[in-house]
């Protein structure tokens, strides 16, 4: 089979021959027909993540046909032939609450991931692709789809009507943020450092949103909202501060990420005299997974896919997450490969 391989660290992708794979007991092999990026696959090519290993097959987000299974239970032979998607988080363990500290991992690092023509992976992350999306849009959903929502709904438990401030919303977890709170009836409202992604945040349903590269954006933003109920933010760093600010006394602000890095200027006052909930959140728990899955489908939400590459391009599409040019997901479909046959 072939695959997307990154070989050492700051290395083009290549998209090359490895060993074909075999299903062991209780996993499935998926021939993968889309696959999207995240902002860790880059990290991974750039040797910024922890746990590194190269040769990778990077990739947490795939959607595909179930090809064979290992183990050959009448249960596990059902799957063979069914369209998946593919819940990245393996081995999430016996607790709702947080990951098992000591078995949990994603897809596609260290374990080979869904950037090859083909994926092993464990039958209990398969989940039947929602019929109303292509593979393209299957794919982009798993780890920013779950993200998403388990920011939104299982930690901030987002209500009607509450005012939700979502920031970087070229981003794909607070893309699909964006689209499940407008779905769930939130004033939702926007920060990005681009007017144009500001203006297709508002096209999908966002109130109103300001460009954080602009000095006043935090004033601009308490002038459109008043205080914000809940606050999602994958960015961290000083700005974080700011948003600690824009917050209601008792509100909720969940976050999921630090692409920004560490905040150098937390007032910690502002945190106990509001009465602030920071909540912390990574992926989901599998009844997260199939909550998203079950609320896209309800709602008939589709994912915004900001681009398509071929496997052949993969490190223009790699380029293009580091440049954060998307607004989007960033997908490559193995549907296109030439040696693709059905
Ligand atoms: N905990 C988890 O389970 C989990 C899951 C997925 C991702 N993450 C983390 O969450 C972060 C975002 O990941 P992603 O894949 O959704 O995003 P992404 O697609 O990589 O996009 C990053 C976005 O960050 C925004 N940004 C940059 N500087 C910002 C600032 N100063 N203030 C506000 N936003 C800013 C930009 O938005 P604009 O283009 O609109 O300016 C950019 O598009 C990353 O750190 C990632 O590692 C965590």
């Amino acid at each position: 089979m072939k695959a997307l391989v990154i070989t050492e660290k700051d290395k083009p992708l290549e998209w090359k021959e490895v060993a074909d794979l075999q299903a062991g007991p209780g996993e499935a092999i998926v021939r993968v027909h889309a696959a999207a990026l995240n902002h860790r696959d880059v990290w991974i090519q750039r040797g910024q993540y922890a746990g590194l290993r190269y040769p990778i097959v990077v990739g947490s987000d795939g959607a595909g046909v179930v090809v064979a299974v290992g183990g050959g239970s009448s249960a596990s032979g059902a799957w063979i032939g069914k369209a998946v998607i593919i819940d990245p988080a393996l081995y999430w363990g016996g607790h709702a609450a947080y990951q098992d500290p000591l078995g949990f991992r994603i897809l596609g690092l260290p374990d080979d991931g869904t950037m090859a023509e083909y994926v092993r992976v464990p039958i209990a992350n398969l989940v039947e692709k929602p019929e109303h999306l292509s593979f393209e849009e299957a794919a982009a959903l798993p780890l920013a789809g779950v993200t998403a929502y388990r920011a939104l709904f299982t930690r901030a438990q987002v209500r009607t009507g509450e005012r939700v401030l979502i920031t970087g919303i070229g981003g794909g977890v607070a893309l699909f943020a964006l689209q499940y709170a407008v779905a769930a009836g939130a004033k939702v409202y926007v920060s990005s450092g681009s007017n144009e992604k500001l203006d297709r945040a508002k096209a999908i349903g966002a109130v109103g949103g300001t460009n954080y590269k602009n000095p006043d954006w935090v004033a601009a933003l308490r002038k459109l909202a008043g205080g914000f109920d809940v606050v999602l933010d994958g960015a961290g760093g000083d700005g974080f501060s700011d948003l600690l600010d824009l917050s209601v006394p008792g509100g909720r602000v969940v976050l999921y990420g630090a692409t920004r890095g560490n905040p150098s200027n937390i007032i910690l006052r502002r945190i106990f005299w509001k009465q602030l909930n920071v909540l912390g959140s990574t992926m989901g728990s599998p009844e997260d997974f199939a909550a998203m899955v079950g609320f896209v489908s309800k709602h008939g939400i589709r994912p915004v896919v900001d681009s398509i590459f071929t496997p052949e391009d993969g490190e223009a599409a790699f380029r293009l997450m580091e440049e954060e040019g998307q607004f989007g997901k960033i997908v490559i479909s193995f549907q296109q490969s030439a040696i693709f046959s059905w």
